[in-house]
């Protein structure tokens, strides 16, 4: 295996991932699967023209949080830190710290979405030529197994930006957060966190009227009935988003409109009409809970920016 091979998840091992995570969900009631699946290269352009849509406050939000604070998050971070990103998607935002940062050492983009991950760290790799990167295309809730912790660096920055902690469990969640303040010890984590905020502002943000954000959580179907050979009609299911207060969370769900008999790897399942797959949490913060929850994994919270309207906040967690 070639040192490049070595940092991908073997496709075919993430198609088995996918056909047996999305057995697991049909055969449960109530049907759910991880959001994880939304993210191969259709889903990600999908994501892409959700962060442009002028509901979707998230992106710009925390794009002008960064942009007004970049200076003060670099000097926290300090010179010559390795910075190792979450979720990195398109690896816009953290251009604005590389920008910023005093003679960064070394970038990891860590995505399970490949083509996408790399074709960013090319364009990425033309406008740093410098800087020594790499992409790691894999499940990073498996932070602690990946290639980017065999050297060990003394300061080291995990960056987790898009509230992409939000869709975690809460479980989940605390256990990202304490694997990440071991991995980062000596260093910290730069996280962007999703306030609570208007209902109705995260109605529109997860119902966008142009409709990306149901192609989006359609596309799940569609990346089943491309990658694992199952007949799903995407177009039969009505995409459902709603706050729910008690949760805290934005709820995703697919909700079936017709009987339908689905094949999937060789098992028959019958969905009836008002069956419905839920597909992805997105959690929301108060300061107060995000604070005390990084404390109680092991980060001291050091620093804190939040837009005007106090929309979107990213943190500072030292790792001590
Ligand atoms: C909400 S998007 C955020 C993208 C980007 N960081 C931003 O701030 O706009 C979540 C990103 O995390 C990636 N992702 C989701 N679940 C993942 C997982 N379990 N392991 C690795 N990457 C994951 C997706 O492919 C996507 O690029």
């Amino acid at each position: 295996m070639t040192p490049q091979a070595a940092l991908h998840l073997v496709p075919a091992a993430a198609a088995a991932e996918f056909g047996r995570d999305l057995l697991d969900c049909l055969r449960r009631q109530p049907h759910a699967i991880a959001p994880k699946y939304f993210y191969d290269a259709t889903g990600s352009q999908l994501f892409e023209r959700i962060c442009a849509l002028p509901e979707y406050y998230l992106t710009r939000t925390e794009l002008a949080v960064l942009e007004r604070h970049v200076g003060e998050m670099a000097a926290l971070i300090g010179p010559g830190a390795e910075i190792v990103e979450f979720g990195a998607g398109s690896l816009t935002k953290v251009r604005l710290l590389l920008d910023a940062l005093d003679s960064p050492a070394r970038f990891t983009a860590i995505d399970i979405s490949g083509d996408h991950v790399n074709a960013a760290l090319a364009a990425l790799r033309g406008d740093y030529p410098g800087l020594e990167m790499e992409a790691i295309v894999d499940d990073f809730t498996r932070m602690e197994t990946l290639p980017v912790w065999r050297v060990g660096h003394p300061r080291r920055i995990g960056f987790f930006p898009g509230s992409t902690i939000g869709n975690f469990t809460p479980e989940e969640a605390h256990r990202f957060l304490s694997t990440a303040s071991r991995l980062l010890r000596g260093g910290g984590l730069l996280i962007g966190i999703d306030l609570v905020k208007d209902p109705a502002l995260l109605h529109a943000a997860y119902n966008d009227a142009a409709g990306v954000t149901a192609a989006f959580n359609r596309n799940l179907l569609a990346r089943a009935n491309r990658e694992l050979g199952a007949n799903f009609d995407p177009a039969a299911f009505a995409h459902y988003a709603f706050y729910n207060p008690q949760q805290r969370r934005v709820e995703m769900h697919l909700v079936n409109q017709a009987q339908q008999e689905i094949r999937l790897l060789g098992q028959h399942f019958v969905l009836l009409p008002g069956e419905a797959i839920h597909t992805e949490n997105s959690y929301k913060f108060t300061p107060e809970s995000f604070a005390a929850m990084a404390s109680y994994c092991g980060f001291a919270p050091a620093a804190q920016w939040c837009d005007p309207e106090r929309r979107f906040a990213i943190y500072w967690l030292a790792a001590g």
